[in-house]
């Protein structure tokens, strides 16, 4: 690496199945040909600093110190209000209430980031990756993901209510996106308040480039959805339980090129108080 003329990081994607040129190198996996430019040293160095990012009270005092100048200042607060017909139970006046209060959503973000940065070919094009959060809630997973070395830039979160420049308001189940924006998609516990999975998967998809890696976690639920409502005294999400990660991914099983990461959790499991399922895998279409 070292040696090579120092240049700006470039937007473009990794995924891509552009003309090949020297600073391309093919990728046998997804079939096409992955960017291996050099950054800038202030581009490396601002990567550098952005790692502090990972320091979780760090991450609350940029979240939170974002989150005064954007929504109580500026009162840039946003909510989606369009068709409604996909979203489960209650699940927009449930997570608006929330959004004052959950500066410090951002620990779950690390089950989906650490797998797929492990990739090898996310691991060596970080920079470069456009990346999407559905259901980020507030800024701390954008930050969480900035840490681990995505450049803020190409960070960008979907949700149903916003108060911030990074976080787009709209539905998961038809996204203000065109084809192929994305090359990295995390949807941490999300799908969950969905009342049409099929849709929402098929539009991850669909904003995926080929060859793209779609990070999802859910929580293994020993409840049914209505012992949950008496539990928790209100109805909340969908109906549909999700309980394995084959029944999650089931509607685009044709589209699933690489698995790189799985995490089940069982009945045995959640009695410990371990819910996790992740899934990590890239797409083809
Ligand atoms: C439980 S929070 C998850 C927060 C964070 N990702 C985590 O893993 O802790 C779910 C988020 O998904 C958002 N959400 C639910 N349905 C959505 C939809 N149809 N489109 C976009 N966002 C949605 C909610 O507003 C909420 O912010």
């Amino acid at each position: 690496m070292s040696g090579t003329k120092s240049r700006a990081p470039r937007k473009s994607s990794w995924s891509g199945t552009d003309t090949p040129n020297p600073k391309h190198v093919f990728h046998p996996i997804f079939e096409g040909f992955i960017h291996m430019e050099q950054t800038s040293k202030l581009a490396g160095l601002v990567r550098r600093l952005q790692q502090f990012l990972l320091v979780r009270e760090i991450r609350i005092a940029v979240s939170a110190f974002r989150y005064v100048l954007y929504a109580l200042i500026l009162r840039r607060v946003r909510r989606f209000s369009g068709d409604d017909r996909n979203l489960g139970a209650n699940t927009l006046d449930y997570n608006f209430k929330k959004i004052g209060k959950s500066l410090h959503v951002d620990n779950r973000i690390h089950m989906l980031a650490r797998p797929v940065t492990a990739i090898s070919y996310v691991a060596t094009q970080l920079p470069f990756a456009k990346t999407l959060s559905i259901g980020p809630r507030a800024e701390g997973e954008l930050l969480a993901l900035a840490g681990y070395g995505f450049s803020w830039s190409n960070i960008h979160g979907l949700d149903l209510f916003s108060y911030s420049p990074r976080i787009d308001v709209g539905d998961m189940h038809a996204m203000p996106y065109p084809d192929s924006s994305f090359d990295v998609i995390v949807c941490g516990w999300t799908l969950g308040y969905s009342d049409n999975r099929p849709k929402a998967l098929a539009e991850m998809v669909r904003v995926l480039k080929p060859g793209g890696i779609l990070a999802i976690g859910e929580s293994y639920h020993s409840k049914t959805y209505e012992e949950g409502a008496v539990y928790h005294g209100y109805e909340l999400g969908s109906r549909d339980r999700i309980n394995q990660l084959d029944e999650i991914v089931a509607p685009i099983k044709d589209n699933i090129l690489n698995w790189y990461f799985r995490q089940e959790a069982t009945e045995e499991d959640y009695r410990r108080e371990i819910t996790a399922i992740v899934g990590v895998f890239s797409i083809k279409k």
